[in-house]
């Protein structure tokens, strides 16, 4: 990608971006209990095969892992999945059905849906809240839980006339506020699935999530909803630790208390990223953005701190070695991510990079030795 630079002509009146949508699969799995009567060494190296063929999809699309072993009898493993375009989520689809676990995997539900403005006004908003802008875009938490939650409304609800949806809505989000440990990320399915809402809530603590749902059944809206089950608790774990809760040898390399350990992943042929230009790739549930600034490479987190703007569609001043995000113009550091004029107040984090056989690769920075 080829964003603008400070020669360029001016960037697009604030807003103009806003409308992209994203689309969002949530997959959950089921493995076919024939497969633990498989060797250990088989059961390992399928494990294996099909670890690599996920990740071979991380250029393309966010993906998260998620395990539902303990929390649910008819799924175990959940892919969330969010991507520009759905057709992305029918190669990984068709790439893990081609591997031998995929013979094995059966999915149990799976839910389509799209990012996109609610009608409703939300009323939150600054430093402390969503903005409507962000939830355009999903930017998963490192929350320890997700709890995904499909419903549909009544069809009365949709005769309201907006103005009574609104007085409905308002106590709805007031319950809301009231549970700053939980985080909303809300998808629009009408139509494209068969649910009208898919809903998943991060969190850490999942007494919040119970209380909150408790709180929300006693609000006027609830008269309005149809069917809010099943509902999913979905614990966040890497890749290869999801797999591992399925059974067999694991594969996972446990990681010791307060241990942390790179991961990398490779971007594209430096011969791609001329400089001035940028890619994103994903790492680690995060979307990447790479930047060539005079033949040096530079990796931050892509998603503004402010509203989630794409930094890589932003204007690039190489001599500055900064960016600056197209939707509200907060300019960052390329260099430290740090947030160094307008609106943005937080910095972005940042990744290592490393030039390989003329590959760019990307990977995550650990902390400091001693922490910090
Ligand atoms: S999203 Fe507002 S400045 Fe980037």
């Amino acid at each position: 990608m080829r964003p603008r630079t400070t020669d360029s002509p001016a960037p697009p009146p604030a807003g103009r971006q806003l409308s992209r949508r994203q689309y969002v699969r949530f997959a959950f799995y089921k493995l076919d209990p024939l497969w633990r009567r498989l060797s250990d060494d088989e059961q390992a190296a399928q494990k294996r095969e099909l670890s690599e063929t996920i990740r071979t999809f991380n250029r393309r699309m966010l993906l998260r892992p998620y395990s539902t072993v303990g929390t649910r009898a008819d799924a175990e493993l959940l892919l969330w999945q969010i991507a520009e375009s759905p057709l992305v989520f029918q190669e990984l689809a068709t790439a893990i059905l081609r591997t031998k676990m995929g013979s094995y995997l059966n999915i149990a539900y799976s839910y389509f849906s799209q990012t996109k403005r609610s009608v409703y006004e939300i009323r939150v908003g600054g430093d402390s809240g969503d903005t409507e802008e962000e939830r355009l875009v999903i930017d998963p938490s490192e929350a320890k839980y997700v709890f995904v939650y499909p419903f549909i409304k009544t069809r009365e609800w949709y005769h309201l006339s907006q103005h009574a949806r609104q007085g409905v809505m308002d106590e709805h989000i007031e319950v809301g506020k009231k549970y700053p440990s939980i985080r909303l990320n809300t998808t629009y399915s009408f139509g494209i699935d068969d649910y009208e809402f898919i809903l998943a809530f991060e969190t850490d603590e999942p007494a919040d999530f119970l209380d909150l749902v408790q709180e929300l059944r006693e609000t006027e809206s609830s008269r309005y909803t149809i069917q809010d089950t099943p509902i999913f608790t979905c614990v966040n774990v890497r890749l290869d630790e999801a797999l591992d809760t399925l059974g067999g040898l694991p594969i996972d390399e446990p990681l010791a208390l307060g241990e942390a350990r790179e991961s990398w992943v490779e971007v594209c042929a430096l011969s791609e990223l001329e400089p001035g230009q940028t890619r994103t790739v994903f790492l680690e549930g995060k979307m990447v953005g790479v930047f060539n600034i005079k033949g040096e490479i530079y990796a931050i987190n892509n998603r503004c701190s402010h509203a989630r703007g794409p930094l890589c569609e932003g204007t690039i001043n190489s001599d500055e070695c900064s960016v600056v995000c197209p939707w509200h113009y907060g300019k960052f550091d390329l260099k430290t991510g740090a947030a160094i004029d307008g609106v943005v107040k937080k910095p972005v984090e940042t990744f290592q990079t490393k030039l390989e056989n003329g590959m760019v690769w990307v990977g995550t920075k650990l902390p400091p030795p001693g922490g910090g």
